[in-house]
């Protein structure tokens, strides 16, 4: 049984431990309202942007289920199970109204969470508090929706009921993870890069979990002079002129951009030296000469597109792998015939 100095010590250890939870919720509550500011800031709370109006002259107006898992707060619970229905996927429609909101990652599946799988099946483990950033940003498509497209036909006939398997916007941690997600159209017989591991090798070390804006001032502690966006994007290590224009010093996004555009020409090329196989031009998707949907795909056409587009839906890739994007880029230059000369294969 307590004396009663050992029950004083109790109480004031308990008022204490009370004083020290009470100045600890004040100091969360303060930055709870600096984080609802940064979060109201970001993409995420942008609730004019097509990404959460797209349905709403729908009918019936509401997210259908395919789509609910990234473009809505109740989808992505829904997904989770954190709605109580069966997790990993997505059972209803969700209703309008709703943007990417704070119990969207703070719930108590999310507390957990630490793993997702992507497109390809794949499943990134190790994740965690980037575990949800990855369910939303790993693109729809992949290696594996590609093959299944093309595997067993003949590279270079024209396949009029070929289409290309939509990778969809910003596969931000499809690249990041390279083949471990395989999001790119990888080609057999070559090997790809995995991660990109850098110091800053999770999503929210570059990135403001709330904000969304890029840390710069986190970047030049490493990257001389990289205290900005515009200077984010000429950092370069690397000595290699992976692009062969001579030019050593431009940023790594310099590299990404000119082989993207050498594997573009090498695409409307193409069409010269196949079969039935008619012009084609991109403006955000491949069209044909009339800016209708490009039809008239051989299987290694639409590879090479597929990448294209890949490169062109991550504008974050120099950051997130540029050797992994790079590699995309040269082997469809490569198997579509195209000259890389100069050029070098990371
Ligand atoms: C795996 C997650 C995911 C799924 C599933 C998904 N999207 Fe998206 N979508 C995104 C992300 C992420 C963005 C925003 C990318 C950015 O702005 O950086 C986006 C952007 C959009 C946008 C705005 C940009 C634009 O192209 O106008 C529309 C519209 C859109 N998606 C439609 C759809 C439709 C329709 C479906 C279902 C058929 C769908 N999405 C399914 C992740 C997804
Ligand atoms: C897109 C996902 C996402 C959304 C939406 C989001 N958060 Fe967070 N939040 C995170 C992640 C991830 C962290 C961890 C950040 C870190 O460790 O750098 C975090 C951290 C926090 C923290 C801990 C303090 C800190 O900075 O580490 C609080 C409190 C918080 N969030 C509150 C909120 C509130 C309130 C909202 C809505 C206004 C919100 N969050 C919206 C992902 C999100
Ligand atoms: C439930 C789905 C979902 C989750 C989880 C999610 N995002 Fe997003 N994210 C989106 C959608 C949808 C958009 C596009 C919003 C818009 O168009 O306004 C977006 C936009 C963004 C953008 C801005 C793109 C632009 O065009 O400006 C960044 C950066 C981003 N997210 C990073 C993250 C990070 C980092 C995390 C994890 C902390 C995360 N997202 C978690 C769905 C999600
Ligand atoms: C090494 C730092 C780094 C890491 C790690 C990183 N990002 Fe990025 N991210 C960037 C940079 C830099 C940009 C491009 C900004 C620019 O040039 O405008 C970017 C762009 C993006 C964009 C497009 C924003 C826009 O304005 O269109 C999205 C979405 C995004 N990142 C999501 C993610 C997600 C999700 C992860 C984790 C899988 C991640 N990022 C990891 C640095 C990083
Ligand atoms: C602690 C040091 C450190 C910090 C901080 C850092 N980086 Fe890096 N970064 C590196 C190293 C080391 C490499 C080389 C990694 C490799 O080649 O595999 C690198 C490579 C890169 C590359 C590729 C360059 C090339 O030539 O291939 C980019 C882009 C990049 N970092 C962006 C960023 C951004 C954006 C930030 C801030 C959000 C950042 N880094 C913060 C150390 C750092």
């Amino acid at each position: 049984m307590a004396n009663s100095k050992q029950q004083r010590v109790v109480l004031f250890s308990l008022l204490i431990l009370f004083s020290v939870a009470l100045t600890a919720c004040a100091v969360a509550s303060a930055s709870d309202e600096e984080i609802e500011g940064s979060w109201e800031s970001s993409a995420h709370a942008d609730a004019e942007s097509r990404s959460f109006t797209r349905w709403n002259d729908e009918d019936p107006p509401e997210i259908p289920a395919n789509c609910a898992k990234c473009h809505s707060t109740h989808g992505y619970l829904d997904f989770l199970g954190a709605d109580g229905s069966s997790p990993g996927q997505v059972d209803q429609p969700a209703p309008l109204g709703t943007t990417i909101e704070c119990e969207a990652c703070h719930n108590d599946v999310t507390k957990e969470k630490d793993s997702a799988v992507v497109p390809s099946g794949l499943k990134l483990t190790d994740l965690g508090k980037e575990a949800s950033c990855i369910e939303c940003h790993q693109g729809r498509a992949s290696s594996l929706q590609l093959n299944e497209a093309i595997e067993g036909l003949p590279p270079d006939a024209l396949h009029e009921d070929l289409s290309m398997p939509n990778i969809h916007n910003n596969p931000a941690g499809a690249t990041f993870h390279g083949t471990l997600a395989k999001g790119g159209g990888e080609y057999p017989n070559q090997s790809y890069m995995e991660q990109f591991y850098h110091n800053f090798d999770t999503c929210i070390s570059c990135h403001d979990a709330h904000t969304l804006q890029v840390r710069v001032e986190n970047c030049s502690a490493c990257h001389l002079g990289a205290n900005t966006i515009e200077a984010v994007r000429d950092i370069r290590l690397s000595n290699v002129d992976y692009d062969g224009d001579g030019d050593t010093t431009e940023g790594i996004s310099g590299e990404i951009e000119t082989m993207a555009e050498k594997l573009l020409l090498t695409i409307r090329l193409y069409p010269l030296t196949a079969e039935g196989v008619e012009a084609i031009e991109f403006d955000g998707r491949f069209v044909d000469q009339a800016g209708e949907n490009y039809a008239t795909w051989t299987p290694r056409l639409l590879q090479a597109a597929y990448n294209y587009q890949y490169a062109d839906k991550d504008p974050g890739s120099y950051s997130h792998n540029p050797r992994y994007i790079v590699q995309l880029l040269y082997d469809s230059i490569s198997d579509l015939g195209g000259s890389t000369r100069g050029m070098t294969r990371p």
